[in-house]
């Protein structure tokens, strides 16, 4: 059975190393339909809008949307930017439950992140006087629904949940608490701490194996990630899925454009070919090839790396290894 997905490159290193992540999974013994669209910045510049109508009925109608990254310096100070359509797609689509997995020798931590709410979403606007408003807004079935992801996942993993919040500041961190206290009392196997996000900031840097499922908001979730990814390796290792309740997932690498080395050659594709993994796996259910996919990408990080990671490889030497690791495994297989 073959699958659609659609293929969202976006700006600045973003269409490099969705390159190399498209021949990786041409690479794979898979019947895959790869369609590619305007988005971000390439999106403004065709269409007017950052995610044009077509892509949003594309990623709509596909089975997976795979994305790069958006933003540019050129969009700084335009009304109509690339990250726009990055809110609107992840609306659009319903996807709420972002999760970040983060790995690396002796840590193995899933980050939960709500990606519907809080200040994101929330009312915001310019008053008279200008002031200018963010409000961090939660309903209680937006926790209670994100909160239930987090205690599944915590289940069949080392049953250990920590909801990271700033209470006695927040008002919606204390809504966080009496929500996932409820949602607790229906899985008792797992154990749950609470702790500030602001300590958890610091655990995540000097001990980053004490976590097992990090479960927290929007923006402590966003800043959260790129710590601990940057303690286990760096941005250009660290994926993300974005999930809704049904219907086509984003599987996203959590770095952004990285405009300081785009057009070079040599960012790192393997959070792009991560987020490809985490797509076959969650999205459509091939866990083998998310398994040939993962292994081949592994094989790249040891023998070719890039020079985030002190290597000297480009973005495309790393794919070439990734294929040829994928060829070689179906060689050996037939
Ligand atoms: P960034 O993640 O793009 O870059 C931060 C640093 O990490 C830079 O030094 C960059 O070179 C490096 N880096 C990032 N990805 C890398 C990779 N794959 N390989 C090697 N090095 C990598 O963050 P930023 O500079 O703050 O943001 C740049 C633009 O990206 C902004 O417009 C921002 O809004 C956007 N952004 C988009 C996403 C997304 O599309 N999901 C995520 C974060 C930031
Ligand atoms: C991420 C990014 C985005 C976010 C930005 C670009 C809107 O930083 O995916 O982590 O904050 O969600
Ligand atoms: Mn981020």
């Amino acid at each position: 059975m073959g699958y659609t997905v659609v293929c969202l490159g976006g700006d600045g290193i973003g269409p490099e190393v969705m390159r190399e992540a498209i021949r990786a999974l041409r690479a794979l013994p898979l019947e895959l339909e790869l369609d590619e669209y305007p988005f971000g910045g390439p999106g403004i510049r065709e269409c007017g809008e950052p995610l044009p109508s077509e892509t949003l009925a594309a990623c709509l109608a596909s089975d997976a949307v795979l994305l790069a990254a958006v933003g540019s310096p050129e969009y700084e100070r335009t009304a109509v930017r690339p990250e726009q359509g990055l809110m609107k797609i992840r609306k659009e689509l319903g996807v709420y439950a972002n999760l970040r997995p983060v790995r690396a020798e002796g840590v193995d931590v899933m980050i939960v992140r709500e990606l519907s709410g809080g200040l994101y979403y929330g009312r915001k606007g310019r008053l008279k006087d200008g002031m200018a408003f963010d409000i961090c807004e939660y309903h209680p079935w937006q926790i209670e629904r994100i909160a239930r992801r987090a205690f599944e996942l915590a289940r069949v993993r080392r049953k250990d949940l920590t909801l990271v919040d700033k209470h006695g500041v927040l008002e919606t961190s204390t809504l966080w608490r009496e929500v996932v206290d409820e949602v607790a009392s229906t899985y008792s196997d797992v154990r749950v701490e609470t702790m500030l996000v602001d300590n958890a900031a610091m655990q995540l840097v000097r001990d980053p194996g004490r976590f097992d499922v990090l479960l927290t908001e929007n923006t402590f979730g966003d800043i959260l990630s790129d710590v601990a990814a940057v303690a286990t390796g760096g941005v250009g290792l660290a994926p993300s899925a974005s999930l809704s309740e049904s219907g086509p997932g984003i599987f996203e690498p959590i770095h952004g454009s990285a405009p300081d080395i785009a057009g070079r050659g040599i960012a790192n594709p393997a959070a792009t070919m991560r987020s490809a993994v985490l797509m076959l796996e969650h999205g459509l259910g091939r866990t083998d090839e998310a398994r040939l996919l993962d292994e081949a990408v592994d094989v790249a990080l040891r023998s070719t790396p890039t020079p985030d990671l002190g290597g000297t490889a480009t973005t495309a030497e790393f794919g070439d290894t990734v294929v040829e690791a994928l060829a070689v495994h179906a060689g050996a297989g037939s």
